[in-house]
């Protein structure tokens, strides 16, 4: 009979298109002995040099944005905040931030945060890893911790559309590549890094 024959066939076609292809798993290039990975915890001179830096922003951030308003305070976080994480930076152990979606082109991830920081990409801080570290090719460690966005950054990196004239124009000023907007409460705005040397210099 025709349409019994044209019935199965379409069932057996049906079944045909729901085989699920055979999972091709090829490694990636990064997922070597040093790919990034999330960790528990860090070490606590890490958590230390971390909790520093972020608490010398947000204060001087506050204070600028208290006394002069948010699009001059563009200046200090300018020239203060690169000023700031260098300062926590020591001998042995380089400390910084970066993010996928800079403001500052400066602030690049190191060549071994690169992929991770792509990966992780612009999510919720909650939905994901926190910490991270990876053992480096040249027997150093590299450690990550990520940036949420609370209410005050908004200010600088919330929607675009909604940042106040005098403050956009400020921003494509200094950062005519700027892509540190449209965040909103929660989103990961990126991610402190530190790199441990290998050999602690005396
Ligand atoms: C007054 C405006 C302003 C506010 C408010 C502000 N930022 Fe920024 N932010 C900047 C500027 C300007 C830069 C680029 C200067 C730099 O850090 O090198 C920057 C850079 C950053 C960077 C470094 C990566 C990049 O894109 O260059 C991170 C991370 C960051 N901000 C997070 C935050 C967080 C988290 C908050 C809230 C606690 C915040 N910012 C609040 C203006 C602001």
């Amino acid at each position: 009979m025709p349409t019994k024959l044209a019935f199965f066939a379409v069932l057996s076609l049906a079944a045909c298109e729901r085989t699920p292809a055979a999972p091709v798993t090829l490694p990636r290039p990064t997922e070597s002995a040093h790919a990034v990975a999330a960790v528990a915890e860090l070490p606590a001179d890490v958590s230390a040099a971390f909790d520093q830096l972020q608490g010398h922003l947000k204060e001087r951030l506050l204070a600028e944005i208290a006394r002069v308003g948010p699009a001059a305070a563009i200046d200090v976080c300018k020239t203060e905040a690169p000023q700031l994480t260098a300062a926590q930076s020591t001998p042995t152990l380089r400390v910084g931030r970066t993010s996928v979606a800079l403001r500052n082109p400066a602030n690049q991830p190191p060549a071994w945060a690169q992929q991770w920081v792509r990966d992780q990409g612009r999510r919720k801080v909650a939905g994901g890893a926190k910490l991270a570290s990876v053992a480096l090719p040249n027997g150093g460690t590299g450690y990550l911790r990520a940036i949420g966005v609370a209410p005050v950054c908004l200010a600088c990196h919330g929607p675009g559309a909604a940042l106040p004239d005098a403050l956009r124009a400020r921003l494509s000023e200094s950062y005519p590549a700027d892509a540190a907007v449209d965040f909103a409460e929660g989103d990961l705005r990126g991610w402190f890094w530190a790199e441990r040397e290998a050999s602690p210099s005396k």
